[in-house]
């Protein structure tokens, strides 16, 4: 028999409420057969923050990659808290952690599933995956201000792409293209950023003549927001950089049914360090404490961790399960648990 090592990094908001939801799908769709998840908690986040001051540890980091797989809700406060001024728990504590684990495979796939009310009147089919960077771009955090908070003040941030970088995630992206429906898309903004642009636009092309079976277009990534709401149906693999794939992975969510059911893996393919599995949604404060949260988006990122673990019919027995619970919602009215407990009731049914 297996045992994973699972690290669970509940957080904060609505973090432990979803979390919650997510092991109680994960224990139910393990019990009786030959794996078993020995999961140690980490209290990380602006919570931790505010009781010790810390936001990661290098032992909490050292401890963390000892495991096979790790599990986070959500961490942040409420955006512009200025206790958490300091903590910058985005860039020291989720960033790091993908960087750190060198996490270069965001990977957010995005699937209408049927009987999900969503904002579009007419969305047709909608399956696709956006393969978002997720080690560089504008996200690794190299620039910086002078004269800051005169009328002279200069602010910049630099973004970093480096050809290593690039081409690691666009092949692990024609790759998955390669499985699915054959179809590649690359968003960036190359008529203004020339060169973080060119680059990736030169790497594409490279790595699609090895692909000739893999359709490539390339779209900037303003008209990219126009085609995820008229024309979602024409999307199969996005490829894109970490911040343009960040903002395009919520709307992606939004016409989709809702961010709450928006799950994602942060991969590092070459299994030198743990992946790590989180809804695409944030720690929610306006809602947190309430038990409002829709824990699906947790629950469909344990189905991408299973996957991801090589346990196939587990991820796919959690996943029928949440389809089977979305076709038969009439409204958004049940609690966390209750939605926790529904799709448990729908694995062992
Ligand atoms: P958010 O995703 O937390 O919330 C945006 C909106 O979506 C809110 O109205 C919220 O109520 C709603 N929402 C989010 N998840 C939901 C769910 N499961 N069910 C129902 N509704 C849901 O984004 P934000 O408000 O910009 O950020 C809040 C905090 O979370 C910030 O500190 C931010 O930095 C952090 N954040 C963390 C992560 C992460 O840990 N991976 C991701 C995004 C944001
Ligand atoms: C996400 C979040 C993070 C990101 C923030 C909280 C650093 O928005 O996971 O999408 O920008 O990647
Ligand atoms: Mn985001």
């Amino acid at each position: 028999s297996r045992v994973v090592k699972l690290a669970v990094i509940p957080g904060d908001g609505i973090g432990p409420e979803v979390v919650a939801e997510a092991e109680k799908v994960l224990d139910a769709v393990i019990a009786g057969s030959d794996v078993a998840f020995d999961k140690t908690r980490f209290s990380l986040g602006a919570g931790r923050f505010l009781e010790t001051g810390d936001t990661l540890t290098d032992d909490d980091l050292g401890a963390i990659a000892d495991h096979d797989a790790i599990l986070l809700g959500a961490v942040g406060g409420v955006p512009g808290d200025p206790r958490l001024r300091d903590a910058n728990i985005e860039r020291g504590l989720l960033l790091k952690l993908r960087f750190e684990l060198d996490h270069y495979v965001n990977l957010r796939p995005s699937k209408l599933y049927p009987g999900v009310p969503g904002p579009l009147a007419d969305p047709g089919d909608i399956d696709f995956v956006v393969v978002r960077e997720g080690t560089e771009g504008p996200y690794v955090g190299n620039g910086g201000s002078i004269r800051r908070g005169t009328p002279h003040e200069v602010a910049n941030e630099t973004s970093v792409n480096t050809a290593f970088g690039v081409e690691r995630v666009v092949r692990y992206a024609f790759a998955l293209a390669e499985r699915r429906r054959q179809k590649l898309t690359l968003v960036h903004k190359t008529n203004v950023l020339v060169h973080a642009g060119g680059i990736w636009k030169r790497i594409v092309d490279q790595v699609a003549a090895e692909h000739p079976e893999v359709a490539v277009d390339y779209l900037h990534v303003d008209a990219a927001t126009i085609f995820l709401v008229t024309n979602p149906g024409r999307f199969d693999v996005i490829v894109t950089d970490n911040l343009f794939g960040d903002i395009l992975t919520d709307l992606a969510g939004a016409v989709t049914g809702g961010i709450g059911l928006a799950a994602s893996g942060n991969i590092n393919p070459d299994g030198a360090f743990p992946s790590m599995f989180e809804p695409v949604h944030g720690s929610a404060p306006d809602i947190a404490g309430q038990q409002k949260a829709d824990p699906t988006a947790a629950i469909l990122s344990v189905a991408l961790m299973l996957d991801h673990l090589g346990l196939r019919d587990h991820a796919e027995r959690v996943t029928r399960a949440v389809e089977t619970d979305i076709a038969a919602r009439t409204s958004d009215a049940r609690s966390t648990p209750q939605i926790g407990d529904a799709i448990v009731a729908r694995l062992q049914a």
